[in-house]
């Protein structure tokens, strides 16, 4: 999931509203079914997380990750101090799991592989054989069910023994994350054909290393966010080039890697000011991973780069804050995508500006210049980053697909995408925000011939939601955190995108019909 991050100390004041959407230029579907319908190869799917609803901590002999650590040192953490120690306990449920995702008939299943359950000290000296054991049973579970492995190596779960030397910010991770990588490669490539090196590398650094919003909350801004973002390309490259040599010849896999952006919509669109800065918040949030990896000329985005070099220079540092890449590295990271796993959630109004008050210096917000603010008009159904602004995703898609020449050849995938609440299984909030954007996406495929091949809806269940703790839902299926079973339950989502995945159309009426309703949209009721 996206997190808080910096947008959640942009509070917006939210006027109460009806059902007044500011649409900027999209249409809006409210009835009936979709004309356009997902094509064949069109990949529908499901994403959790390990950390996020495991649970086992300590079970099966797994070691720590810095989210064990951190939330047993500082309890209080989480909003409702609340810890992943059982999470969803999927540890014991994974198969109810499978079986939910059965009966969402989605062909694929997108999850990660906690680290230290297979490593347990993070290093490949001693494999955990009880760990090993569980993910394969998952892999061949979802096999026998025809539902495809998407699987994520580092979904956030650092192993404590490297955290405590820096994490992603020092470049020996790189070694050890190898190391692990081709554990998993050997372990699970006969069963796994679908990977993903790193989730979220720029949502990662910025809220655990540039600010205190993820744990461990180092707040190295405008610093260690670089080193750590810097270092998980690297990473992602050396992954890549190493399966590629290794395992992809006879395993036949693909491999990529997971960004997360935002939509930056010009507040004022008819301001070159303001669109200026849409492009500049971008270029700095998601063109800086993007571009070494998917543009012909590989490297930082120049702008990226200059604005960067110019920044530090009148802070008075001797050398840029941002890392340069050898020629050799640019070289490796350029092409090491088989495809994009792209997540995304919601959208901001941006405006330029020097400074605001809750921008710390330096700091990647500080760099990027560019104010962030929510039209009041857009509905927030979950926690206070969240806005629901379903054109966002067909024109981040379009942005992505425009700026890159390689989509015209290799597909992105929609790794994460969702909307949140705060619980209950009547989520006509998440029916028509998934029913809206998934519009949208058919929007981009069928009238801009975007290139995507695949849509993961962010989650499967309700999960540990990071900082969030269990407040924040974001599940198809609701999970009795207060029962010992954690006993699932669909919520009208979930029949709602299982009725998508099977038609594949979307049906603006069809929980109106399953539950007898004769209404339009849902009025809020939160
Ligand atoms: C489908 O097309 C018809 C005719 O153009 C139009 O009236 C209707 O609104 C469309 N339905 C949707 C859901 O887009
Ligand atoms: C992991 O590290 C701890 C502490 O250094 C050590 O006691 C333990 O033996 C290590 N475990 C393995 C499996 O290497
Ligand atoms: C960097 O600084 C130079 C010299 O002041 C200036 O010409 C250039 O426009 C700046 N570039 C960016 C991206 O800010
Ligand atoms: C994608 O995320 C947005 C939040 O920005 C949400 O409104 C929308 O419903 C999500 N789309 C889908 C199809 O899940
Ligand atoms: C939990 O599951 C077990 C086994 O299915 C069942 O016997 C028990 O009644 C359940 N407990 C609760 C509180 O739901
Ligand atoms: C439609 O639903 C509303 C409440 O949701 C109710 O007040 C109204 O009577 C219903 N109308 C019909 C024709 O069923």
């Amino acid at each position: 999931m996206w997190s808080s991050s910096a947008v959640a100390s942009n509070r917006a004041v939210l006027l109460t509203l009806s059902l007044l959407q500011l649409t900027r230029g999209s249409p809006v579907v409210t009835s009936g079914v979709s004309n356009y319908s997902f094509p064949d190869d069109f990949i529908f799917g499901v994403s959790s997380a390990a950390f996020q609803i495991e649970g086992g901590w300590n079970e099966g002999g797994k070691g720590e990750s810095i989210w064990d650590t951190y939330l047993h040192d500082h309890p209080t953490f989480t909003l409702d101090h609340n810890n992943g120690d059982v999470a969803a306990d999927s540890y014991h449920h994974y198969m109810e799991d499978i079986e939910m995702i059965k009966s969402l008939g989605v062909q694929a299943y997108r999850m990660s592989i906690s680290w230290t359950r297979i490593l347990p000290n993070g290093t490949d000296n001693y494999i955990n054989q009880e760990g090993v054991k569980y993910y394969r049973t998952m892999f061949e579970e979802l096999l026998k069910a025809n539902i495809t492995p998407v699987v994520t190596l580092f979904h956030w779960d650092m192993p404590t023994p490297f955290m405590n030397f820096g994490g992603w910010t020092n470049a020996k991770v790189i070694d050890y994350f190898e190391d692990y990588a081709r554990v998993a490669f050997k372990l699970y490539g006969d069963l796994v054909k679908m990977w993903l090196t790193i989730n979220e590398p720029h949502e990662n650094c910025e809220s655990t290393y540039g600010l205190a919003v993820l744990a461990p909350a180092l707040n190295s801004h405008g610093v260690g966010v670089y080193l750590c973002t810097h270092n998980s390309l690297l990473a992602h490259a050396r992954v890549y080039r190493m399966y590629e040599k290794e395992f992809k010849p006879e395993q036949k896999g693909k491999v990529s890697i997971v960004l997360d952006s935002m939509w930056g919509e010009p507040k004022d669109p008819n301001n070159p000011e303001d669109v200026q800065a849409a492009e500049n918040y971008l270029q700095m949030h998601l063109g800086m991973l993007a571009h070494p990896i998917f543009s012909e000329e590989g490297d930082y985005p120049p702008f990226v780069r200059e604005r960067i070099n110019n920044m530090s220079r009148e802070q008075g540092y001797s050398r840029s804050r941002l890392p340069y890449f050898t020629d050799e590295e640019v070289k490796a990271l350029r092409g090491s995508a088989d495809f994009l796993g792209l997540n995304h959630y919601t959208t901001q109004l941006l405006s330029p500006s020097p400074m605001e008050p809750t921008w710390q210096v330096p700091s990647l917000y500080h760099d990027t210049g560019v104010k962030m603010e929510a039209d009041p008009l857009w509905r927030m159904p979950g926690p206070d980053w969240l806005f629901v602004y379903p054109p966002g995703l067909r024109k981040l898609v379009n942005w992505v697909q425009n700026n890159y020449k390689i989509f015209k050849e290799i597909p992105i995938f929609i790794t994460e995408n969702g909307s949140s609440d705060f619980g209950g299984t009547e989520d006509y909030e998440r029916v028509n925000y998934y029913n809206d954007y998934l519009y949208q996406l058919l929007l981009a495929i069928h009238e801009d011939g975007c290139n995507v091949k695949g849509y993961f809806s962010w989650s499967l269940m309700d999960d540990f939601e990071w900082t969030d703790g269990f407040t924040t839902k974001f599940g198809l299926f609701y999970v009795d955190f207060d029962s010992p079973n954690r006993t699932r339950t669909p919520k009208l989502s979930a029949y709602n995108y299982g009725n998508i995945v099977r038609t594949r159309r979307i049906d603006f009426d069809y929980i109106k019909r399953l539950k007898g309703l004769n209404t339009t949209k849902q009025e809020d009721s939160s």
